[in-house]
């Protein structure tokens, strides 16, 4: 039997989790959210209109729809009021095992029997998280990227125990949101091409840390070979360099192989808040970052 997703609920309305709430919302899913910042959902809507400005790329769906669509999601003051009902449940909380552990504890305690358990992680395989909830076989990763970037893709990967019903249910309702399912067959950390994009992360934040190259060079390269608005640097910037820097500690846990862990100088710039996108600095400054300038590509 087919299972059926009418209610969505997502835990963590910052970056990916406003754009998940809202994309489902536009699709006609009756949409509740929880957020530990209530100011959380309001912050990350400005955000998006500078991230969208600095891009060439278009949203998935446009800015003033994003917005029209936000008015519609219910934010509730509690995850058990915002779960109340849920047939999907989707956390977008920061990337930190014990913290999804425990939030997938408590939505497991109050979302309802059916409901099914996700998490946007980019890192962490749902199987780590899992036996913190009593139906691991309703839990799996469902990891999009930046909708408001046209980035309309998502990894779908399941843990030890997660049945096809479920993965399939997933799936489809990742394509119901205007997502392109990206299935993984078998459990890989970093799942499928958010693996791909974790490569050039680790390799140019070592690059730079190093002091081999500017990183604006590397930005100039990936832009003019590619033909993209921003470079790696300016796209981790936008992910949010706390993200990227939580994101890489995940695959250090996992090898303990020095040339995994994040650069220090990238420890810095998140002790100094400078976070990208969301705190006005970053690798470059916002809202008017240098690689919006024609200039930045001329010979
Ligand atoms: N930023 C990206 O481009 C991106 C892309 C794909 C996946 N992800 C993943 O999505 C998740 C969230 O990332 P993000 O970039 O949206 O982070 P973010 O920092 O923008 O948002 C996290 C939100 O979680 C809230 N929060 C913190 N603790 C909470 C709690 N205990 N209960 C409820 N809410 C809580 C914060 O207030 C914040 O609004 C991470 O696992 C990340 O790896 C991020």
């Amino acid at each position: 039997m087919k299972l059926k997703i009418r209610k969505v609920a997502v835990i963590g309305t910052g970056t990916l989790g406003t754009q998940i709430a809202v994309h489902s919302a536009y699709h006609g899913y009756d949409v509740s959210a929880y957020d530990a910042d209530p100011k959380s959902l309001g912050k990350v809507l400005r955000m998006i209109q500078v991230r969208i400005a600095n891009s060439n790329r278009k949203p998935a769906i446009p800015l003033k729809e994003i917005q029209r669509q936000a008015k519609k999601i219910r934010t509730s003051p509690t995850i058990e009021a915002a779960v109340q009902g849920a047939d999907l449940v989707i956390e977008a909380i920061p990337e930190d095992l014990m913290l999804k552990r425990k939030i997938f504890k408590q939505i497991d305690a109050c979302a309802p029997k059916k409901a099914i358990l996700a998490t946007n992680s980019s890192s962490i395989p749902v199987s780590r998280i899992e036996s913190a909830t009593r139906r691991p076989e309703k839990c799996l990763n469902l990891h999009f990227y930046s909708l408001d970037l046209g980035r309309n893709i998502a990894d779908v990967m399941g843990g030890k125990k997660t049945t096809r019903q479920v993965l399939e249910a997933g799936k489809e309702w990742v394509r119901s949101i205007g997502c392109v399912p990206l299935t993984v067959n078998k459990e890989l950390l970093g799942f499928c091409f958010n693996r791909v994009w974790r490569a050039v992360k680790r390799e140019t934040l070592h690059m730079w840390a190093g002091g081999y190259v500017d990183f604006k060079d590397i930005d100039r390269g990936w832009m003019i070979w590619t033909g993209m608005s921003q470079g790696p640097f300016g796209i981790m910037d936008a992910v949010g360099l706390d993200v990227v820097y939580g994101i890489e500690r995940v695959y250090y846990n996992e090898s303990k192989a020095r040339r995994d862990y994040p650069p220090a100088a990238l420890e810095k710039m998140i002790e100094r808040n400078h976070l990208g996108v969301k705190t006005g600095k970053g690798f470059y400054t916002y809202p008017n970052p240098e690689f919006k300038n024609p200039k930045f590509l001329k010979a």
